[in-house]
């Protein structure tokens, strides 16, 4: 084991301004980290900042727009020459109840959950190679890379998507000995998840999950999975592709949808 605790690094985290990438933002900046802080909520970047005034630096921004992905470049690389960690955790999920395939749907998630994760990796790479400090680049996948879930085509290509980026990278990238960390949560309660409207088993609190990312970060593992209680039995469903799609993935279906 290279390092537990996680302090006094400079980390560049996505998705800081909600749920768990702001909970994840706060655990890491009360453990003496300096953090660059992204979303587009701007406001909400600049409370947290309020929060922790020595340990946050903002950069707004929207991960699917070019030009603010260039300006969010030009600024990290202007107040920093190294990062320790990359922690991509802005995304979104949309369900598609129809199944009507609708083009802009599928483009929104995967602009933002994959393409926007690229975007940030690709910024943070040079940076990351400048790091004496072990550097790893982290990504908040899901459960839902697992096994197909119904409705969630779009938000679970998106995931098995940047999981298999990150994967395939991590073979490119080796001789950067840059550690690669796949987070997968279960359900947690946050805005994204508010809006569901179907029963949520083992969810849990942001601070909770944001808990789990942080010690998933310290063990550098290449996947962690949580809750057990999902993560297992999601497992082994995985081992399982034709029994998981035809007896027990339907059993998901929201009532009066498909
Ligand atoms: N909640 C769950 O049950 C759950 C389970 C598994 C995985 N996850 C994953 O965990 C991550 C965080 O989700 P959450 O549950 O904490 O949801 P959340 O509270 O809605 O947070 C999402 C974060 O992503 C940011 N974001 C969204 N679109 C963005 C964009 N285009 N550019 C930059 N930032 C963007 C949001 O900030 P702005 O709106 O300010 O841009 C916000 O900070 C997501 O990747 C999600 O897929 C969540």
């Amino acid at each position: 084991m290279r390092h537990a605790a996680i302090t006094d690094k400079t980390i560049w985290i996505t998705g800081a301004s909600s749920g768990i990438g702001l909970d994840v933002a706060r655990g890491l900046a009360c453990a003496r980290n300096f953090l660059y802080v992204s979303a587009r909520s701007e406001e909400k970047l600049q409370a947290l900042k309020r929060e922790y005034p020595d340990n946050v630096h903002v950069i707004p921004l929207d991960v699917t727009n070019a030009e603010q992905l260039a300006e969010a470049e030009r600024q990290i690389n202007q107040c920093t020459d190294h990062l320790d960690i990359l922690i991509s955790c802005a995304g979104v999920c949309e369900y598609d109840d129809g199944p009507q395939l609708p083009n802009d749907l599928y483009e929104r998630v995967m602009q933002t959950n994959f393409h926007g994760a690229v975007s940030t990796v690709k910024i943070a790479l040079p940076l990351l190679r400048r790091s004496t400090s072990y550097p790893q680049i982290v990504a908040v996948s899901s459960l839902a890379a697992m096994v197909p879930f119904p409705r969630a085509a779009a938000y679970g290509a998106s995931k098995v998507a940047l999981e298999y980026f990150l994967q395939s990278l991590k073979v490119d990238i080796s001789k950067d000995n840059i550690d690669i960390t796949i987070v997968r949560p279960g359900f947690v309660d946050t805005p994204l998840t508010r809006r569901n409207d179907f029963d949520m088993p083992f969810i849990m609190s942001s601070d909770e999950a944001a808990q789990k990312v942080i010690g998933a970060i310290g063990k550098r593992k290449l996947f962690a999975s949580f809750p057990n209680q999902m993560a297992i039995p999601l497992g082994i469903f995985s081992l399982l592709p034709r029994l998981w799609i035809s007896a027990i993935a339907p059993k998901f279906k929201k009532p009066g949808v498909l």
